[in-house]
């Protein structure tokens, strides 16, 4: 090992120690693969309101070391389109493309129970580093990755390349999946979807698991780990919290505008039988989004200061304060504090107590032992 083997080594041991990381050959890999090369051209550091580029080339090598093997997530790629070489200040944006935190990575592909044998399908390939761990144990050919952005996809097949994985990589929306490679033992997703595509589960084998973040607010997401049955179907639970950037056909619009002329016209008031705070917390902004698939949940004040919070969906809005007004012909709020409720009355479950069923017709969800936890999302229902 050269260059940043001792970093590499490090990085492992802490990983290691967090009890993240514990697999021997994922151990191997980590030491081995390069993450610095996979940050090329460069990263945004967040200040803030603001992102600092940084360039491999523009900064001192030791710190560049010490960056790349920090284990935080290192933003690569802005509002779809900005690199880090590509500007000389501190600038605004969204991130759209990562080298996401080496804790989540290592801790995802533990969880996938990887046989040397398996093929595996990685929805978000960004730097590709992810990809290249993977590939040091089943080899370039067994791994398939699929990036929807061509410049992230461009460069990530490039650096594959360069440090020894001329693995597959694809460009394109990875909820269609890659059917001509299929079928695959595993689907690793490093974005995160509103539901499981059905297409993953059609290109995995029966035995097969699916691993992949689902929700779509900026908290109160899950990690879904789901196995495929010989009849079509995937069933499995929600294993802990998890937070990845949407999937971009997916990615939230944010609702913008004047947000009390959007909510004046309420068809009702009423006093809130449970604090609309609760959905600032995990797990109960994990249950209110399977109430209502597919709302928007923004936070805000008035001028005087107190807080408001707003739901709304694609084409309604509806407000929600402790006082709670709600317009148009789908009772938002309603949906959400009989979930409250229920999850309240169960005891405050984990997010972890959710399991779940994929079928081609609907997505299913529920709390064991809770007729009140449970819901149906039917394919042809949308959201
Ligand atoms: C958090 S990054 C991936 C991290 C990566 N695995 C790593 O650690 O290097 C998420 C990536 O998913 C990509 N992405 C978003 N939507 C996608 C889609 N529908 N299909 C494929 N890739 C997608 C983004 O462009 C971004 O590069």
């Amino acid at each position: 090992m050269t260059g940043s083997a001792s970093e590499r080594r490090r990085m492992a041991a802490a990983l290691a120690n967090k009890g993240v990381l514990t697999l021997p050959w994922l151990r191997g890999a980590v030491e081995s693969v390069p993450r610095e090369r996979f940050l090329h051209p460069g990263v945004f550091l967040d200040e803030g309101r603001t992102w600092r580029p940084l360039t491999a080339l523009g900064s001192d090598p030791d710190e560049w070391l010490k960056i790349a093997y920090s284990v935080d997530t290192l933003a690569t790629q802005l509002d779809g389109h900005l690199a880090a070489d590509q500007v000389s200040e501190a600038v605004a944006g969204v991130p759209t493309s990562s080298s996401t935190d080496p804790t989540t990575v290592v801790g995802m592909i533990e969880a996938l129970d990887l046989k040397a044998e398996h093929r595996v399908l990685e929805i978000g390939t960004g730097t590709g580093y992810s990809t290249a761990l993977m590939c040091h144990y089943l080899g370039e050919d067994n791994v398939t990755t699929i990036e929807v952005d061509p410049q992230v996809a461009a460069r990530a097949d490039a650096t594959l390349e360069t440090v020894g994985y001329s693995t597959w990589t694809v460009t394109g929306d990875g909820l269609l999946g890659h059917p001509r490679r299929a079928p695959y033992h595993r689907v690793i997703a490093t974005c995160a979807v509103r539901r499981i595509p059905y297409t993953w589960v059609r290109q995995t084998r029966p035995g097969g698991i699916i691993l992949s973040t689902v929700g779509s607010w900026p908290w109160g997401t899950g990690l879904a780990k789901v196995t495929v049955k010989e009849n079509g179907t995937a069933e499995g639970s929600i294993i802990k919290r998890s937070s990845f950037m949407q999937a971009r056909a997916q990615a939230v619009t944010p609702v913008a505008g004047d947000l009390s002329a959007r909510t004046a016209y309420a068809d009702s008031e009423r006093e809130a039988r449970v604090s609309p705070l609760r959905l600032e917390e995990w797990v109960p902004a994990f249950l209110a989004q399977l109430s209502v698939p597919g709302a928007h949940f923004v936070r805000a004040a008035t001028s005087e200061g107190a807080r408001l919070l707003y739901l709304f969906d694609p084409e309604r809005a509806d407000g929600g304060g402790w006082v709670v007004r709600q317009g148009g012909p789908v009772a938002l709020w309603d949906k959400v504090e009989r979930t409250l409720i229920a999850w309240q009355a169960a005891g405050n479950p984990d997010i972890t107590a959710v399991q779940l069923r994929v079928t081609d017709r609907s997505h299913a969800y529920w709390v064991d032992g809770q007729p009140a936890l449970r819901w149906e999302h039917r394919v042809d229902g949308g959201y």
